[in-house]
């Protein structure tokens, strides 16, 4: 099972409610929200503010990407707002084991970024406390980046590490999702594909665009 979640960084910022729904009504799973402070990540995006908006607006899950640093500080402020995820850095957090607890604590799922150049030794401790690990595969910030390859590889040893520890963890991507990378991350173990620019665009409907993402993973599951 191959999990699309739209990132409403990409989409048009005057309809965002609008396109929450369309992406609801294109069967969505999850909708991610980029919250960009202009230190971590070099752009200033969303804030608790529209998770609340949006928690009213849909009954999508909503996942809170938080690219800023010292996170702790916000973490209640987006949970209240109705986040049913919060996702940090590992680089982003001094201590990023109790900042995962104090997510937990907060009753609302708990998931761990990597940037591409942060190793997965960086998260191994954690692999057992988290609902998800995100590989970045653009550097935060951005819609609309180039896939990095590379990061393939991080994907599949991710994957393989979780089986050593029997753990059944989510593992997304995040970056250069379309139709041509999205078989080879599912390929490397992906299940969970973050989209912004491949879904939200000029060139097709969100339905569309979910739809032709599906096929693309549904062919290349067909062919292997
Ligand atoms: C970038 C964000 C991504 C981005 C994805 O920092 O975390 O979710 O919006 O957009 P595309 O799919 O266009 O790379």
């Amino acid at each position: 099972m191959i999990l699309i979640e739209p990132s409403l960084l990409s989409a048009d910022v005057l309809r965002l409610g609008e396109q929450a729904r369309e992406a609801e009504d294109a069967k969505a799973d999850w909708l991610q929200i980029d919250v960009s402070d202009g230190q971590f990540a070099p752009n200033i995006t969303f804030g608790p503010d529209l998770v609340r908006a949006l928690r009213k607006a849909v009954k999508l899950k909503l996942d809170a990407h938080l690219m800023i640093s010292e996170p702790e500080h916000l973490l209640t402020r987006f949970a209240d707002a109705g986040a049913d995820r919060i996702i940090i850095h590992e680089e982003a957090c001094a201590n990023f084991y109790r900042v995962l607890q104090s997510i937990k604590a907060l009753k609302v799922e708990a998931g761990v970024a990597l940037n591409p150049e942060t190793p997965l030794e960086a998260i191994e401790k954690v692999l057992d406390l988290v609902d998800l690990v995100q590989v970045m595969t653009v550097t935060p910030g951005f819609g609309g980046q180039r896939f990095i390859t590379s990061q393939l590889d991080k994907v599949k040893r991710l994957r393989q590490l979780l089986a050593e520890h029997d753990l059944k963890v989510p593992i997304a991507v995040d970056g250069g999702i379309h139709v041509d990378t999205a078989p080879l991350a599912v390929a490397a173990g992906a299940t969970v594909l973050v989209a912004g620019s491949s879904i939200f665009n000029k060139t097709g409907s969100v339905a569309e665009n979910m739809a032709a993402l599906r096929a693309s993973i549904a062919k290349s599951q067909a062919e292997a």
